[in-house]
């Protein structure tokens, strides 16, 4: 069987996003352009992938290396098209090779289309294929341009086209599949006499029908995977796209969006039946939510594990894990690494970071709770600090065993340990360990001077008249 193989076109300037940034690194939602189409090829059963890197090519280098993405990266110097970007994978292609060849910046591509396309080109035995789809406004795309038989003749840049080409509503799509010998052999015969003076991909077809071999033409109904971002009006395209999809995807498995148009989600995402959500929520990544719960309004919610008949009401939670049964807010901040037991309360203006609570435990109002290990039914007074840095800029821990009791407006100075079943009085700066069942008060003792202020307005009275 042939070794199928993808060469993905990144190098490109993208000089019509107006951007410091690389076309491919511009996300459509919360991913950037270039792991979609990884993502496509790789579901598509892809595993030997080569990107062509270009402009800026440092930054999307580092890009897929944060991602941990298994590719061979090839340079293209200077960016002189996309037949220019292709022939750089040269030394990466084996004449025997199916190679997919993919604009970098068509993320909405399905791995299901590419394997179909992958197997119409073999089927029909054809030396390539391409995808194609109809636009009632094909704009500045490449034309197809069929002979009477509807067989490709060629594939037309609109810049290049004669008053008919520029009629034709078949366009390119930017997906290619190729056999490697004949994708080799098409390449010192690229030149750069056109409109553009780039040497183009779209030319190739052409060689390899002058070499003898038919090329086929993939035609796909669904325009809504198609969509090449050069501008951000064409990114912001994309990103509706892909919302709808995934907003319907969860409508039809038994989730309420009140306003799905206000609501947004991930491709990643998994949410359980029963889950209603409210306008501005955002959920990013890899989150997963369980069933019964009721998100937002307005939260914001990423890389998160959530439990069953949560509610999270006007609140943040990044990189985080909540159990079941919890209400989160309103105005909760959970920031990373906060393991949330079931039966567990955030409330309004609580943050917290790098915690464990254990279940039935509650963090009510007003309070900063980072770096701590805190047992199980506890509850933590409003206003209450544990206060983690200490001066060499070091995070300390603090512990609260179970069922304890952190009266308001306290203060923890980590490292420091309040055992099992203790009390700490309101207003306490807590410096040292508390053992178990133990109650601990760490305040000023109070000072009352009675009917000191009846004395202190006589006197204020006497001296004013003196005046
Ligand atoms: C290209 C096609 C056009 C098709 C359209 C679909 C050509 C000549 N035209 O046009 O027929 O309808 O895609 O979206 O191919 N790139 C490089 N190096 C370069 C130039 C480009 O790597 O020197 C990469 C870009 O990063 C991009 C991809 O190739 O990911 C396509 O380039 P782009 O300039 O966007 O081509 P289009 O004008 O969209
Ligand atoms: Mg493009």
């Amino acid at each position: 069987m042939d070794k199928i193989k993808a060469v993905i076109l990144a190098g490109g300037k993208g000089t019509r996003m107006k951007s410091e940034l690389p076309k491919v690194l511009h996300k459509v939602y919360d991913r950037c352009i270039i792991d979609y189409v990884c993502d496509a090829c790789e579901d598509a059963g892809i595993n030997d992938i080569c990107i062509i890197v270009g402009h800026k090519a440092e930054q999307v280098e580092e890009h897929l290396k944060i991602k941990n993405r298994n590719v061979t990266l090839c340079l293209q110097k200077e960016q002189l098209g996309t037949g220019h970007a292709v022939m750089q994978a040269k030394d990466h292609i084996d004449d025997d090779d199916l190679v997919l060849v993919i604009n970098g910046d068509q993320p909405l591509i399905s791995s299901q289309t590419i394997k179909s396309l992958i197997s119409f080109c073999k089927q029909g035995n054809y030396g390539g294929t391409v995808l194609s789809c109809i636009l009632d406004e094909p704009g500045s795309l490449g034309r197809v341009i069929r002979d009477e038989n509807g067989n490709l003749l060629r594939i037309v840049e609109k810049k290049d086209c004669n008053e008919s080409e520029e009629k034709v509503k078949e366009v390119n799509i930017g997906v290619y599949c190729f056999k490697g010998d004949l994708l080799k052999q098409s390449f010192n015969k690229l030149d750069d006499n056109n409109a553009q003076n780039e040497y183009y991909i779209t030319d190739i077809p052409s060689h390899i029908k002058k070499a003898g071999y038919n090329f086929g033409v993939y035609a796909i109904a669904d325009i809504s995977e198609f969509q090449g971002i050069n501008s951000r009006e064409e990114l912001s395209i994309a990103t509706c796209t892909l919302l709808n999809k995934t907003r319907k995807f969860h409508m039809d498995n038994g989730v309420t969006l009140i306003d799905p148009k206000n609501t947004y989600i991930s491709l990643d995402a998994k949410i359980g039946k029963d889950t209603i959500i409210y306008p501005g929520t955002n959920i990013q990544g890899e989150t997963i939510i369980g069933e019964d719960c009721i998100i937002g309004p307005n939260s914001h919610i990423s890389s998160s594990t959530i439990g069953n008949n949560v509610v999270i009401e006007t609140s943040k939670v990044t990189n985080s894990t909540i159990g079941n049964n919890c209400i989160i807010g309103p105005f909760a901040h959970i920031r990373p690494n906060s393991n949330i037991n079931d039966n567990c309360k955030i409330g309004s203006f609580a943050e917290t970071k790098n915690i464990n609570l254990g279940n039935d435990s509650k963090i009510p109002h007003l309070i900063y709770a980072g770096d701590a290990d805190i047992g199980q039914n506890v509850e933590i007074g409003c206003g209450c600090i544990t206060a983690n840095l200490n001066p060499k800029w070091e995070k300390n821990r603090t512990i609260i065993g179970d069922n304890s009791f952190i009266g308001s407006n306290s203060t923890l100075i980590a490292p420091v340990e309040i055992g099992k079943d203790c009390a700490i009085a309101a207003g306490s700066v807590i410096t040292d360990n508390i053992p178990d069942s133990s109650f601990a008060i760490a305040r000023q003792k109070q000072t009352t001077k009675d009917e000191y202020i009846k004395k202190h307005n006589e006197f204020l009275n006497k001296s004013h008249k003196k005046n």
